[in-house]
């Protein structure tokens, strides 16, 4: 059962899309405080509270305090209190009561789940203005499967998108792509997909391409496309501002920026120097933003991500002018500790400013909205901009498409990226916590930075963390610029990587079938084990477990210089214990607490009493894929009872 009640005078998101009769009166069993602006939830001791898709710390975020704030910062520490998306649904897990609850509000919003007491669970709206969804059902997975079918059918990406993508900020030329190629092929280990990174353009100027490094760029996806290969190319939110740049021009002309109060258009400063934010809010500029992806649709392009739409900020020409005058005040002074560190708060604050969120406006619906009020609808609507123009350009085919800012409604139109993590060991086990709590929200197709974005990847680090990808739909190796390369094919143990994206493969017409089954009927790919273990106090427990489509379980080794791990079993399961689609070990395990040895190029799988695993041969990319090749591992069941979906992988559906 749904039920909607309103708070003030919400802005509405299309976050969902069904239409609710508003109730009178409380949210049942939460307490509205009009002077703090909050409404609380006091909560059992032993209530779990699951939700908030992409953001810092685990499963269960009982114990901390986070913001829907979308913010560009690549340090994903314990104590942040946002990422790059905001996802306000929670789902309250207790003996007495569970439920879901959607806070439909665009704004800033806190989450205090059991940060200042223990018990209560007070959530904050800088505006008291909000569309709250309250979600009840039999079960958990219920929970969720009503909440995702009142905010419409998940991001489909094209099959392709399952196979494994090669990236680095940034490959600069042809020949830089071709030897990644070369490398993949030349060694064994296959391969779909390299991406551009912001260098493949001309200025950093969006829709470009740099005619110098990529000659001749239709061409050069028709070579790639030969070798089975997408080119996967970034967009940026901003626009750089430079005259006879066509997009700028346009832009410009039709009033399709973002203004400041005065009306002029907001100069703010990204890769390119100098940009103007289109304003993806406004239909008609969403409209003409969206249409812009069609040079690259016409050179052959299928699939893109887009990028610092939270959106990132470097700087402002209205405020970096307010630091410099600033600045010449601190000039020749002897600075005390004082004001040293205000000299420096100024100048580390100069990015991502929130005075800047509010300096600029957009034009939603006809009316005139404050930024910073619908701020983590940015990356929302840019990716909605590029879903809707597929739709128009690209009727029967499917385009990939995943962004780094989101919040929910934008799960319609394409998937996310975890954003900057770092070659470190706990962000490998962040990325299995964020999992869930972004299947709840709809975002099914995603992943992080395999081997870490910032920071130097070590080969074991990166192949642990290749034994969790291989179970993400979006497996993408990524790194930043200065940090030690890390394409798969660089390190010593070639053999054992090769073996592991085989794996990856052989283990795709599973994810797949167990993807697209979500997607059409509004479920989750990524499980806690609570999900299908409510009765077992000891399953909710775990957080570095997961169960990943019907059949099988997860236990990835996350620790440096680990040898195996403990593992719960909540049943009787069978491993599989494996190292590529052709050499494995089978053993059945009873239920219970286990000591798991695991070696460094192996994965462990457990299948669950009653189902199958259909597993592959490894194929050079996903179109080779060989369906008539599967075998089938049933553990206590006919190997029969798995309905394996597939289809041609493109057309839309
Ligand atoms: C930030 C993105 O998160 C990262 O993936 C990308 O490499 C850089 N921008 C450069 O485009």
């Amino acid at each position: 059962m749904i039920r909607k009640f309103v708070i003030g005078s919400p802005i509405d998101t299309e976050a969902v899309i069904r239409e609710f009769p508003v109730e009178a009166g409380e949210v049942p069993g939460w307490e509205r405080n009009e002077a703090e602006k909050s409404l609380s939830y006091s909560m059992a001791p032993d209530d779990i509270v699951y939700g908030l898709g992409e953001t810092v710390r685990g499963m269960n975020k009982r114990g901390w305090i986070y913001e829907a704030d979308a913010q560009d910062d690549p340090n994903h520490t314990e104590g942040r209190h946002s990422l790059y998306a905001a996802h306000n649904f929670l789902l309250i897990y207790g003996k007495a009561r569970s439920f879901g609850i959607f806070f439909d509000n665009p704004g800033m919003m806190t989450f205090d789940i059991g940060y200042t007491d223990h018990d209560i669970l007070k959530v904050t709206f800088r505006d008291f203005d909000a569309a709250i969804y309250l979600i009840e059902a039999a079960s958990l997975k219920e929970i969720v499967h009503e909440f995702r079918g009142i905010i419409g059918r998940s991001y489909i990406p094209p099959k392709w998108a399952f196979g494994v993508g090669q990236s680095r900020w940034s490959y600069m030329d042809e020949d830089e792509v071709r030897e990644v190629v070369r490398n993949y092929r030349g060694n064994g280990m296959p391969l779909d997909a390299v991406y551009l990174d912001i260098d493949y353009m001309d200025a950093y100027k969006d829709f470009t391409v740099n005619e110098k490094t990529f000659p001749d760029f239709s061409a050069f996806v028709q070579e790639m496309k030969e070798q089975g290969i997408h080119l996967v190319p970034i967009i940026d939110a901003g626009v750089k501002i430079e005259k006879g740049y066509r997009v700028y021009e346009e832009g410009t002309a039709r009033g399709y920026f973002v203004r400041k109060a005065d009306g002029q258009n907001l100069v703010a400063a990204v890769w390119p120097g100098k940009v103007h934010f289109p304003d993806v809010l406004n239909e008609e500029a969403r409209k003409w933003f969206g249409d812009q992806y069609k040079v690259l649709l016409d050179a052959g392009i299928d699939g893109f991500w887009n990028d610092m739409n939270e959106p990132a900020v470097f700087y402002t020409e209205d405020h970096l002018k307010e630091v410099f005058e600033k600045i010449r005040e601190y000039e020749g002074k002897n600075l005390d500790i004082r004001s040293f560190f205000e000299f420096r708060g100024l100048v580390a604050g100069i990015s991502n400013n929130p005075e800047d969120y509010r300096r600029f406006y957009h034009d939603y619906k006809g009316e005139k909205i404050r930024h910073d009020k619908v701020h983590n609808l940015f990356g929302d609507y840019m990716t909605r901009a590029a879903g809707e123009a597929f739709e128009r350009l690209s009727p029967d085919k499917r385009i990939l498409m995943f962004s780094r800012s989101s919040y929910i409604g934008m799960h319609r139109y394409g998937g996310v990226w975890t954003g900057d993590n770092s070659s470190w060991w706990s962000h490998i086990l962040l990325n299995l916590h964020q999992l869930p709590g972004l299947n709840m929200a709809g975002f099914l197709y995603s992943g992080a930075d395999t081997g870490g974005f910032g920071s130097d990847a070590t080969e074991d680090l990166l192949m642990r963390w290749l034994e969790l990808s291989i179970f993400t739909p979006l497996l993408r190796n990524h790194s930043a610029m200065g940090t030690r390369r890390q394409e798969f094919y660089r390190f010593k143990d070639k053999n054992s990587f090769r073996n592991l994206l085989r794996l990856r493969y052989a283990l795709i017409p599973y994810l797949y079938s167990e993807f697209m089954k979500a997607a059409l009927n509004d479920g989750m790919l990524f499980e806690p084990l609570s999900f299908e273990y409510p009765s077992d106090a000891r399953a909710a427990e775990v957080e570095d477990q997961l169960l990943v489509g019907e059949s099988i379980m997860i236990a990835p080794v996350y620790t440096q210089n680990a040898g195996g791990r403990y593992v719960y079993l909540p049943e009787d399961m069978k491993l599989l214990r494996m190292r590529s689609p052709k050499d494995l070990d089978a053993e059945e395990m009873v239920a219970g607490d286990h000591y798991v040895p695991c070696a460094l190029n192996e994965v462990l799988v457990f299948i669950r009493p009653g189902h199958v695993l259909p597993l592959g041969e490894d194929a050079e990319n996903v179109e080779k894929i060989d369906d008539a090749k599967i075998t089938r591992i049933p553990f206590r069941t006919d190997p029969d009872v798995y309905e394996l979906y597939d289809d041609d992988g493109v057309t839309r559906l």
